[in-house]
């Protein structure tokens, strides 16, 4: 899970289980990179989480080092675990098996890779599909003045040939574009509902404006950006994805839409951040503005979430207009090693 989305994937999981008839789901751990569930149920539905980075099936073993891991009832216990991962998939999804370990070039960590993927009919290696993670379990709970029970060791199988955050639908990549997982946690933070007008400014490559459409239909949904290049590649991704309606791909700046004031249900954007896109000078005359007509497009009562890494511009600029917003949220969360904030607005 990528850190500060922990609430959202865990409502996800539990919106799923739902979904699907999946009783008795229980919350073991949610922890802020991390969410272990145990999940009475198939688990083809959580490969539809849209918040999650990744979903694996976590097997824990009572041992007191890796090299433990080798032995042949452990082995035939994961080979047995990665072999059904490989019968979930068409033929020929999986080719290579990974191994994600601390000292993953020793002896133990190879003879354990090698002999898991030969069991399954899979090759180790570095850029296998199948990823087997190990690491130490946590710590028992001690019990009646005893000592902790002595942690062992997991081995996380990944359920799915990539991460969940690697969409099919992205056709086309560019510098900049938005992680999917923290795209879809800002579509769940505006409380996606049917009748919505949604207006995704600087919009890029289209991400958010088609991880709010792969939650359900709206009214309208407008992906505005300046760059008919960008246009052109959001496009491209919004054709790969099979939606549930149009998108009007708009040329305009972000600062002066060509649309009717209080028309828009939600807005989702995010801007450049002065990093891989854009520049800290021209984001301090972008943003004022942009926020400003964010302000004018929304009807009372709509919602604006931003995503962006101009921590303190964002701060001063919402604070200047903080008539204008009560604020629902704000979240620090991770990507590609910056610490970008989700800003979670009401229009009064
Ligand atoms: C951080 S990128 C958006 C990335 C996008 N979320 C994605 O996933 O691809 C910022 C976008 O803002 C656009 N932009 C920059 N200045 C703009 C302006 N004044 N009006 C509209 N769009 C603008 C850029 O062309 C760029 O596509």
């Amino acid at each position: 899970m990528l850190e500060g989305l922990g609430d959202l994937a865990r409502s996800e999981a539990l919106a799923v289980a739902s979904r699907h008839g999946v009783d008795g789901v229980v919350v073991l751990v949610a922890d802020p990179t991390r969410l272990v569930l145990r999940w009475p149920g198939p688990v083809t539905p959580l490969l539809t989480l849209r918040t999650a980075v990744a979903v694996s099936r976590v097997l824990t073993f009572a041992v007191p080092r890796p090299r433990a891991l080798l032995g042949d009832a452990t082995l035939r216990v994961l080979s047995a675990a990665v072999a059904d991962v490989v019968a979930a998939s068409p033929p020929g999804t999986y080719q290579g098996l990974r191994l994600g370990m601390a000292g993953r070039d020793s002896s133990v960590a190879r003879r354990l890779a090698d002999t898991v993927a030969a069991a399954v009919g899979l090759v180790a290696d570095d850029d296998g599909e199948l990823l087997l993670r190990v690491r130490p379990s946590a710590a028992g709970p001690a019990s009646g003045g005893a000592p902790p029970e002595p942690p062992g060791w997991d081995v996380l199988v990944r359920l799915s040939p990539r991460p969940l955050a690697t969409r099919p639908w992205r056709v086309v990549d560019r510098r900049g574009a938005l992680n999917a997982t923290i795209a879809a946690a800002m579509v769940q933070l505006s409380s996606p509902a049917p009748a919505q007008r949604v207006v995704n400014l600087c919009c890029g490559t289209g991400t958010l404006a088609i991880e709010r459409l792969a939650v359900g239909p709206v009214a309208s949904m407008v992906a505005l950006d300046s760059d008919i290049d960008a246009l052109d590649q959001a496009g491209r991704n919004i054709a790969a994805a099979a939606l549930a309606g149009p998108v009007a791909r708009v040329r305009a700046d972000a600062g002066a839409a060509p649309f009717p004031a209080a028309t828009a249900d939600v807005i989702l954007t995010d801007p450049p951040w002065g990093t891989s896109v854009g520049d800290h000078t021209e984001n301090r005359d972008l943003y004022p503005r942009l926020v400003a007509e964010a302000a004018r497009l929304l009807r009372p009562g709509g919602r604006l979430v931003l995503v962006s890494h101009e921590v303190r511009l964002t701060d001063r600029v919402l604070a200047d207009t903080a008539a204008w917003w009560r604020v629902d949220d704000v979240r620090r969360v991770f990507q590609k090693g910056h610490h970008p904030r989700v800003h979670v607005l009401t229009r009064r």
